[in-house]
């Protein structure tokens, strides 16, 4: 836990809004994922948090990563991954992404029959399983339902793996990711079962990867448990690809309270919104919010951001202390999907990022400036 004085300093130092992580919460998630799977292989879904000072840490403490563009494999190529740290994912992958994954000597996770044909010679492979499940998260986070665009079906599994040998490649086994922030610990199991049921046809595979999407309070004793069965079918390593659960405890978003108004429904005004943390507008998701204040009388608040959009609220109805301007709100388990899907609509400038490791702040991504974000702008005239 980051002291609330910290957090203070955090925020007159660097500005807000402002994402603060705190490393011992990260190395506590890293621990806790090494209790339930032991072995287990771990790659990062650096999707969730790709700021390369946290992607060092991770990679000190011996983790790989899963990149699912090129964007991301240069970004473990620049903190020295490569080669059996390194899956390379995505369902539309571009050639210079087979480039960049063949030149680092990655593992591939193949997500279509016509991929074959398309990866480096010699690659590494996994073959990615939808096992056609009903997935209990909210439907954009699915992607191990029938209707979703990911992997190939049950009854194709089976001939990837055949054509990826045939084909000169290196058919290391089966891949699978149902989706992500998934409630119920069940589906898990049975995602796991219905790819176990491959073993008749497949034979013996060398790598089971069960994907990540393990919610914060998921039970993970009971999915490793589950996803050790389907390995062991499988005589199988067990890989695993966290994203969320390594990072969000440990994320903060902090904002600063703008002013208030009341128009039929009481809105705190604060200095991040949607561009800082789209997920409430995106997915409904619901992130805890405290008042680093304190006052009595407390109120019902929507917390609305700056931006010129309805949906712009980063919570709904929750009850604050009465707020001045300049009040500090945190805004919790923000650190996965929060920094990494924050944008420049509106030309805002993304946020600051800070790291809070053994008692002291070390800023880890600069606040950017509108002139950063206009860069890759080219051609118009200079007035
Ligand atoms: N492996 C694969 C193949 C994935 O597609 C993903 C996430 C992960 C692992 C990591 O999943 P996690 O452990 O983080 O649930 N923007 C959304 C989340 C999208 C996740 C996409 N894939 C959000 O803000 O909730």
């Amino acid at each position: 836990m980051i002291p609330r004085a910290s957090l203070h300093a955090a925020a007159d130092r660097f500005g807000t809004p402002l994402y603060v992580y705190d490393a011992a919460e990260m190395d506590a998630a890293l621990a806790r994922v090494r209790g339930a799977f032991g072995d287990a292989r771990a790659f990062y879904a650096m999707k969730a948090n790709p700021n390369l000072t946290l992607l060092s840490r991770l990679r000190v403490a011996g983790v790989g990563f899963e990149c699912v563009s090129a964007g991301e494999i240069a970004r473990a190529e620049h903190v020295g991954a490569w080669g059996d740290d390194l899956i390379v994912n995505g369902p539309a992958k571009s050639r210079e992404e087979y480039a960049a994954g063949g030149r680092l000597g990655a593992t591939f996770v193949v997500d279509r029959e016509e991929e074959v044909g398309l990866l480096p010679p010699g690659s590494r492979a996994l073959v990615r399983v939808n096992p056609a499940l009903e997935v209990s998260t909210h439907d954009h986070l699915a992607t191990g339902a029938a209707g979703s665009k990911f992997g190939v079906t049950l009854a194709q599994a089976t001939g990837v793996l055949r054509a990826l040998r045939e084909g000169g490649h290196h058919a290391l086994g089966l891949h699978v990711h149902i989706g992500s922030a998934i409630r119920d610990a069940g589906d898990f199991g049975a995602a796991f079962a219905r790819l176990a049921d491959l073993r008749a046809h497949t034979g013996e595979v060398e790598v089971l990867d069960v994907g990540g999407g393990w919610g914060l309070d998921a039970d993970l004793p009971g999915i490793a448990r589950a996803a050790r069965a389907a390995a062991d079918v499988f005589g199988a390593r067990l890989w695993v690809e966290p994203g969320r659960y390594l990072v969000a405890r440990a994320g903060t978003l902090l904002t600063r309270v703008v002013g208030t108004k009341r128009t039929g429904r009481n809105f705190l005004l604060v200095d991040a919104g949607m561009t800082e943390l789209l997920r409430p507008m995106l997915y409904g998701a619901e992130h805890p919010v405290t008042a680093l204040w304190n006052g009595e009388r407390a109120e019902v608040w929507d917390v609305a951001g700056p931006a010129c959009e309805s949906g712009d609220l980063l919570a709904r109805d929750v009850t604050l202390p009465a707020p001045t301007p300049g009040d500090l709100l945190a805004v919790g388990d923000a650190g996965a999907y929060g920094a990494a899907m924050s944008g420049t609509y509106l030309t805002r400038s993304r946020p600051a990022e800070a790291l809070w490791e053994g008692g002291e702040w070390r800023p880890i991504r600069r606040r950017e400036r509108p002139e950063d974000v206009w860069a890759a702008e080219v051609g118009a005239a200079k007035f």
